[in-house]
C-alpha cells in the first residue's frame, strides 16, 4: 500500500496527452477477439483493468500481443468460437471486464468462473445476471449476487427485448454482446442514454446493429450469429482521465494547460458542461473524429469557479467524474448541489461516502445526502489539507486516489492518501504526468 502526500503545487503548464480511453480499450480487445483475422489497436490503455480483459480473452482463445511500437495485434477466433477457459477468469478491479464478458459468454455453450479483488467482489452482478438468465444462461453467484460466480452459457441462447432498469452502459453492453451469438434479434431499450461505445464499435466491426426509438426511448437492436470483420482501431484519450487534469488546472492559480486528443463523445462529456456551468475556462481546439469517436484538444486555464446545481440528467454522461467534480466544488465560491447519484454507491467504492469522508478530512464542508453531496466551497482559498498522521482512505478506488491527489494541489498542508496503487487500474502514468505538468 504505497501511501503518498500530494502537496500544493505551482501552476499546471504545457501540453500533455492522457492514455487511451478505458471503455473503448476493453471493447477493442473483446471485439477484435471475435473477428476472424488480425485486428490492430493503436493507443490502447495499458492499465490493469484493460490488461485483465486481454488476459481473459487469451484464456478464451484469442491471440493477443503487444508490438514494440505499442500497437496491439489481435487474432480473433470468431463469434461463437471462444473456448472454455481452463482457469477462473481473474477480473481484478474491473467491473467493465466482468459485466461485458459475462454477456459475451452467456451465449457460448460452456462454463466459466469469474473472480476479482475485494472491491469488485462487493459489486452487484444481479443487474446482468437477470437479463442473461432470461436469455438462457445460468449462474451460481456468491450471496447477494456477487463474485466469485460461475456462469453456464446457453447454446443457443434466446433473444430478448430488455428495458434497462438502471442507466448502465455495462448492462446494455452485456445484453448486446450476448446477442452477438444468439440467433435472431436481441433488443435493448434505454430510457436514459448511456455511453455508446459498444454500438459505435460493433457497427464498425460489421455487426448488423440498428438504433431507433420506441416511445421516446432509445432502442438498440442487434442481429445475432454475427460475423465480425477485423479492424484497425485508434483509441482516443480518455476524458475520464483528462478530467483530473482539467480540474487541477481550473483550481491551481496561474495554470494554463492543453490536453491533446481527448474523447468528446456527448455520452461522456458531461464534466466539461458541468465545469463550464461553474465558470471553468475550457476551450475546445480542433474538434475532429478519431476512430469513429469525436475528439478535441482542450485548453484549460485557472478560473474562479462558482458553486452550481448540477443537473441530474447530466449524470450518465459524467458518472465517473463526480469524485473530481466534488473537488472542484470544494474550491468554488458558494454551494454546489448534486443529486440523482445513487449509482455512485456501487462503483469501485461507495463514492458518495468515500468522497464525503475524504473531503471532510481535508477540511472541506460537505453534507452527504442519500443521492448526492452538497458542498460549500472555499471561494478559491486552499483547503487546509489532511491533519498530520491521517490519510484519506482510497478503498481500492483509483478515482478516489486521483481526485484527492488533485485536491492536494490546492491545499495548505497537503493531502495524504493511504494507497496510490489502485491508480494503475486506469491511469498508470498519472503520477509522472502530474509531476511533469506542475514543475
Ligand atoms: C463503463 C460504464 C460505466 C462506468 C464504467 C465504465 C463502460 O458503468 O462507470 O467506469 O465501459 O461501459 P455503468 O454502465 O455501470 O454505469
Amino acid at each position: 500500500m504505497p501511501a503518498h502526500t500530494f502537496h500544493s503545487s505551482g501552476p499546471l503548464k504545457g501540453t500533455i496527452s492522457v492514455p487511451g480511453d478505458k471503455s473503448i480499450s476493453h471493447r477493442a480487445l473483446m471485439f477484435a477477439s471475435l473477428a476472424v483475422g488480425e485486428s490492430t489497436i493503436e493507443g490502447l490503455l495499458e492499465g490493469e483493468d484493460v490488461l485483465a480483459t486481454a488476459s481473459a480473452m487469451r484464456q478464451l482463445g484469442a491471440d493477443i500481443e503487444r508490438a514494440d511500437n505499442g500497437t496491439w495485434r489481435v487474432h480473433g477466433a470468431g463469434v461463437g468460437s471462444l473456448i472454455e477457459p481452463r482457469q477462473a477468469l481473474d477480473m481484478g478491479n474491473s467491473g467493465t471486464s466482468t459485466r461485458l464478458l459475462m454477456g459475451l459468454l452467456a451465449s457460448h455453450g460452456f462454463s466459466a468462473t469469474f473472480t476479482g479483488d475485494a472491491s469488485l467482489s462487493g459489486r452487484p452482478m444481479n443487474r446482468v445476471i437477470e437479463p442473461l438468465s432470461q436469455m438462457g444462461a445460468s449462474f451460481e453467484a456468491s450471496s447477494g449476487g456477487t463474485l466469485p460466480l460461475m456462469l453456464r452459457g446457453a447454446l443457443p441462447a434466446v433473444p430478448i427485448t430488455y428495458r434497462l432498469p438502471v442507466a448502465s452502459a455495462q448492462v446494455k453492453s452485456a445484453v448486446l454482446l450476448a446477442g452477438l451469438n444468439t440467433p435472431g434479434i436481441t433488443r435493448v431499450i434505454e430510457p436514459v442514454a448511456t455511453r455508446d461505445h459498444t454500438e459505435r464499435m460493433l457497427a464498425r466491426f460489421g455487426a448488423e446493429l440498428e438504433i431507433g426509438e420506441q416511445d421516446g426511448e432509445r432502442l438498440i437492436s442487434i442481429r445475432g450469429e454475427a460475423d465480425l470483420v477485423p479492424q484497425h482501431v485508434v483509441v482516443p484519450g480518455d476524458p475520464s482521465s483528462a478530467a483530473f487534469f482539467i480540474v487541477a488546472a481550473l483550481i491551481v492559480p496561474g495554470s494554463d494547460i492543453t490536453i491533446r486528443n481527448v474523447g468528446m463523445n456527448v455520452t461522456r462529456a458531461g464534466i466539461v458542461h458541468a465545469l463550464r456551468q461553474m465558470g471553468g475556462d475550457i476551450e475546445e481546439i480542433d474538434p475532429r473524429e478519431v476512430g469513429g469517436e469525436p475528439v478535441a484538444d482542450l485548453r484549460v486555464r485557472h478560473s474562479d469557479l462558482k458553486g452550481a446545481d448540477i443537473d441530474p440528467t447530466l449524470a450518465p454522461s459524467m458518472i465517473d467524474e463526480f469524485p473530481v467534480l466534488f473537488v472542484a466544488a470544494a474550491l468554488a465560491d458558494g454551494t454546489t448541489r448534486t443529486s440523482g447519484l445513487e449509482e455512485l454507491r456501487v462503483k469501485e467504492s461507495d463514492r458518495l461516502s468515500a468522497m464525503a469522508e475524504a473531503l471532510t478530512l481535508a477540511g472541506a464542508r460537505v453534507e452527504e445526502q442519500e443521492d448526492g453531496l452538497i458542498i460549500h466551497g472555499t471561494g478559491g482559498d486552499p483547503l487546509p489539507g489532511t491533519p498530520a498522521g491521517t490519510y484519506v482512505e482510497t478503498k481500492l478506488d483509483h478515482r478516489i486516489a486521483m481526485s484527492m491527489g488533485v485536491a492536494g494541489l490546492a491545499s495548505r498542508d497537503g493531502v495524504s492518501v493511504d494507497d496510490t496503487a489502485p491508480i494503475s487500474t486506469s491511469f498508470p502514468t498519472f503520477m509522472d504526468l502530474l509531476a511533469g505538468a506542475t514543475q
